[in-house]
């Protein structure tokens, strides 16, 4: 599976959810993770910060000649390798948007990975414009994110026809996999009426709601996903059927 996390807005839960997509996943096979957002938040996540932008995605999409395999940090969580982002990607995504290529640079940079890996999990910044649409069409399944704040379920609204336009105008072939609860309050009204607005829809929900759960911040701050540094948790223990229930899915979509 090459699996994209995106949002309409930031802080809705992604990088948490790619961080720990991708350690499940992880269990099932090789797994890369690639930070596509400038504020790589995914390389700290797992404590992987990059220097410069010589040793980041940046580099990758800068210089169709440089050699990921050099970049990519090795087996930073088990079954887990590494692309970090860096600020400057920020730069190079403004400068490919003038010169042209943004749009296909991610699938081009992560083309000669693709047999080393069983999935790519890609995490991407809080928008729909062009680094995430790189992103998006370098994958084939796309999972999007939300929470109990009451503008979410037209973000996931957003996401899904932003899927639907670039599949018109950009040929990408990107489907929405999952759409998912990344922060569950099961005594927070907000929360159940924004699942009881997308329940009315036919946005694929998943079954498994990531709980809202003190220890996503304690993890950050030890710079350790959930799964790995309390995996008997609740929030781990969703967070690994979230990956299971996202392969299912795919694999439903592949067939
Ligand atoms: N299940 C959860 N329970 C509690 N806090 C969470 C949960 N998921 C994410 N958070 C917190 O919400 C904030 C935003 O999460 P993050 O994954 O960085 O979102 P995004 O990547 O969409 O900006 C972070 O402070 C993170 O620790
Ligand atoms: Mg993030």
């Amino acid at each position: 599976m090459r699996l994209a996390v995106c949002s309409s807005k930031g802080g809705v839960g992604k990088t948490t959810t790619a961080a720990n997509v991708a350690v499940a996943l992880g269990r099932r096979g090789r797994v890369l993770a690639v930070d596509v957002d400038p504020q790589e938040s995914l390389g700290r996540a797992f404590g992987v910060v990059a220097k410069g932008r010589y040793d980041s995605l940046a580099a990758l999409l800068e210089d169709p000649t440089e050699e990921p395999r050099a970049i990519i940090r090795h087996d930073v969580a088990p079954g887990l390798d590494l692309l970090p982002a860096h600020p400057m990607l920020e730069t190079v995504a403004v400068h490919l948007t003038t010169t042209g290529g943004l749009t296909t640079s991610v699938r081009r940079a992560l083309k000669p990975l693709l047999s080393d890996y069983d999935h790519i999990v890609l995490d991407t910044r809080g928008d729909l414009t062009g680094l995430t649409l790189a992103a998006v069409c370098a994958v084939d399944s796309v999972l999007t994110v939300f929470t109990s704040d009451p503008g979410s379920a037209l973000g996931v609204a957003r996401v899904a026809a932003f899927l639907e336009q670039h599949r018109a105008y950009e040929n990408t072939s990107a489907v929405l996999a999952g759409v998912a609860c990344a922060a569950w309050d099961p005594h927070g009204r907000a929360a159940r009426e924004v699942l009881g607005a997308l329940e009315g829809t036919d946005l694929p929900l998943m079954r498994t709601r990531i709980p809202l759960s003190r220890r996503v911040p304690t993890s950050t701050l030890a710079k350790l996903p959930v799964v790995l540094s309390t995996p008997t948790s609740s929030v781990a223990i969703a967070y690994l059927a979230l990956a299971d229930e996202l392969l299912s899915a795919a694999e439903r979509v592949a067939a």
